[in-house]
């Protein structure tokens, strides 16, 4: 069952108009809430992220953090898997008229499903992935979780052509992002994170891994970080709430770190992965939503 304006229905009799501006626009915003064992992940902070990427659109948040988390709850409750990925999409709704104006009036398309969530392949996690790097072609809000994704499409293309899993984008030197996920930087013992601005998604997956840092005493430096810093790296790191962490391992045909290690997940990202299996686990057993 889907849930498409205040209706639950099966996916194939769930319908939208082809005026809807999501579809002629990407008029719209959406949110990815991991699930492990029915629990939400995150729930408060995906929807609090939900709120404020609806208020860069100009957008009225159709539902309360109440009802949204009704509505996340039931969507778990009739999902088969135990660990789900709920997606949540708020579009400006249809008009009459194809007009890249706002309607006088709007009626946003409120739409939520759940999918499985399969974990990474153990391969990805031990072996680690492989990455290519692109500029940075896309807009200026990359704040916003907008559903018009079309240059991280492309972006995330190129990676896939490589025979890759990522691409690392940068804009002006300087690290952004990966096309669908944030980048961490491992540099003389030390954990780097490009500081959130309106050129990154400000990753709820970021924050946990920041936290987890932060708690188990790594040295840690949230600042601008330079393309020739991401090159010359120890470890990388990609975050997002699908791959949880995940070590890359070469960038553009080049393996990242030196000595024994280059080429290898590095021994930071074995203790965070650690770490994040860890906080997991006392999430799905505790009470909180973490
Ligand atoms: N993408 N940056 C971009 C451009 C992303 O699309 C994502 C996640 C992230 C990581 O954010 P978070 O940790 O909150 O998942 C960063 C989701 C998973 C997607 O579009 O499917």
């Amino acid at each position: 069952m889907i849930y498409l304006n205040g209706e639950y229905l099966p996916i194939s009799e769930a319908k939208v108009s082809v005026m809807d501006r999501g579809f002629l626009f990407g008029d719209g915003v959406y949110e990815v809430i991991p699930v492990y064992s029915r629990k939400p992940f995150r729930l408060a902070d995906h929807l609090r992220r939900l709120d404020a990427s609806l208020a860069g659109i100009r957008l009225a948040n159709p539902l309360g953090a109440a009802e949204w988390t009704a509505l996340v709850v039931r969507i778990v409750e009739q999902a088969e898997a135990d660990d789900q990925q709920v997606y949540l999409q708020v579009t400006r709704g249809a008009s009459a008229t194809r007009n890249h104006a706002f309607p006088k009036i709007v009626s946003p398309t409120v739409f939520a499903m759940s999918e499985p969530l399969l974990p990474p392949p153990a391969e990805q996690r031990e072996q680690g992935i492989a990455a290519v790097s692109a500029a940075d072609n896309r807009w200026l809000r990359c704040d916003l979780k907008a559903t018009s994704l079309l240059a991280n499409c492309l972006l995330r293309q190129l990676a896939v052509e490589a025979g890759c899993a990522e691409t690392i984008l940068f804009r002006d030197g300087f690290l952004t992002e990966g096309a669908a996920s944030n980048i961490f930087v491992v540099r003389d013992g030390r954990l780097l994170a490009p500081l959130k601005n309106h050129l990154m998604l400000p990753g709820i997956t970021y924050d946990v891994v920041l936290e987890l840092a932060a708690g188990n005493g790594l040295e840690v430096a949230v600042r601008d970080v330079l393309e020739q810093e991401v090159r010359g790296a120890c470890e990388l790191w990609m975050t997002s709430s699908t791959k949880e962490v995940l070590p890359i391992v070469s960038l553009d045909g080049r393996p990242v770190g030196t000595g024994l290690n280059a080429g290898k997940p590095g021994p930071m990202f074995e203790k965070m992965y650690g770490w994040y299996q860890e906080f997991k686990q006392s999430v799905m057993h505790g009470e909180s939503h973490g």
